[in-house]
């Protein structure tokens, strides 16, 4: 089995389903632009016939895209297929993501349907995906976290028979564990007697904070696409998020022996890019792109980090596009990092004439809580003065 995980990317689709988080189409053809830029494989750029703008989207998005794959979702009925094809058909590469719920709790209360009349209805979507002229066909397992394992299989199999090319095996309510999420693509891989027609894909919602373990966990056991979203965006609690997982491969290729295709050094522009354009502020201790993922505040770390980035930071911050950590001056800092702050801004102290700062940097850091560069040349320059009197 190959070592390359395909990264797609579904900030468009699953993502925009954020409450409050709708784009226009310029701001979705930009971020369009971006994710190539980052290397994702697939763009998941809308569901077209859910109104006029998301077709419209879909389309320019289709004909811009060069290298990555475009898709549109669509429900498993032909109306839909033929909407989603007409956007994509002007795709270098188009693929067409239809599929239907699989549990027995969406099968009763949602699409009040038999397995038997489902399954029918899942293979007749692709047969039909299949004879527009579409031959990259994903299917969506939806629900299928709380699914039953043996009708799972079945409609798995049923699908691939029918051209599905990749198999969505989505945690659509994030109630999966790993241990769980990940023995089910173990599971469909060992069991699905023409699993080796498709491409397994995961793709997780974040209810109990665990999107980003369990696609880790899909990966471990098999699955080589992830589904997911610049920021974590996404309905409710969010989708897994792609600067997570993909870092999580990179500083783990140790544990997952996995590759992406992913620039990393363009994660932090992209994210950014999105949280502006959505309006979806990025928590400050936000894992990768929060603003305090790569700043340092106790004095003990400021020393450590100062003395050798490594002692406090798994991650290269340039690896994902920041120029160098933060050291936040504040009542924990201690000498080693006033020093070094003071040296960065071109003053050097005596030692006695230091303590002297280093003092009533204290007072300041108790009264005003951080300390930034102005206050520092502020005690520099005095400091300076009384020194030459
Ligand atoms: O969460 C989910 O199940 C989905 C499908 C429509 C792919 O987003
Ligand atoms: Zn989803």
């Amino acid at each position: 089995m190959s070592n390359r995980v395909h990264i797609f990317d579904t900030t468009l689709r699953d993502g925009e389903q954020s409450p409050g988080a709708a784009l226009n189409v310029d701001e979705k053809l930009e971020i369009a632009r971006q994710l190539e830029r980052l290397g994702v494989d697939i763009i998941e750029a809308g569901f077209p016939i859910s109104s006029p703008g998301d077709f419209d989207a879909v389309q320019r998005i289709a004909k811009q895209v060069q290298n990555a794959t475009v898709c549109g979702l669509t429900r498993a009925v032909r109306k839909d297929i033929d909407v989603a094809w007409d956007a994509l058909k002007g795709a270098k590469r188009p693929r067409i993501h239809t599929g239907l719920g699989v549990s027995d709790n969406h099968l009763q209360h949602k699409l009040r349907k038999s397995r038997d009349e489902a399954l029918e209805m899942g293979v007749s979507a692709v047969a039909y995906a299949k004879s527009l002229g579409c031959d990259d066909i994903e299917y969506f397992t939806e629900d299928a976290g709380r699914a039953d394992p043996d009708y799972l299989c079945r409609v798995v199999e049923a699908v691939i028979n029918a051209g599905a090319t990749v198999i969505n095996v989505p945690d659509t309510t994030g109630y999966a564990t790993p241990e769980e999420y990940g023995a089910i693509f173990r599971m469909l891989l060992e069991r699905v007697p023409n699993a080796d027609k498709a491409i397994f894909s995961a793709h997780c919602h974040d209810d109990l904070g665990l999107a980003v373990a369990n696609s880790l966990a899909a990966a471990k056991n098999g699955a080589r696409q992830i589904e997911c979203t610049i920021n974590g965006i996404g309905e409710r609690a969010g989708n897994t998020s792609l600067e997570e997982v993909v870092m999580a491969l990179k500083t783990r290729r140790d544990y997952y022996g996995l590759e992406t295709g992913i620039n990393t050094r363009e994660i932090t522009r992209t994210s950014r890019l999105v949280s502006n354009r959505t309006g979806i502020l990025v928590q400050p201790n936000k894992a990768i792109v929060g603003a305090n993922a790569f700043a340092h505040s106790s004095g003990i770390h400021q020393d450590g980090v100062l003395k050798e980035r490594t002692t406090y930071e798994i991650i290269d911050p340039a690896d994902v596009g920041i120029s160098e950590s933060k050291i936040i001056l504040s009542p924990r800092s201690g000498r080693a990092a006033l020093k070094h702050r003071l040296e960065v801004l071109g003053h050097t102290f005596e030692d006695a004439a230091f303590e002297k700062v280093y003092e009533r940097f204290l007072e300041v850091a108790d009264r005003k809580k951080m300390v930034y560069d102005e206050d520092l040349e502020a005690l520099a320059t005095d400091e300076a003065r009384l020194v030459n009197q």
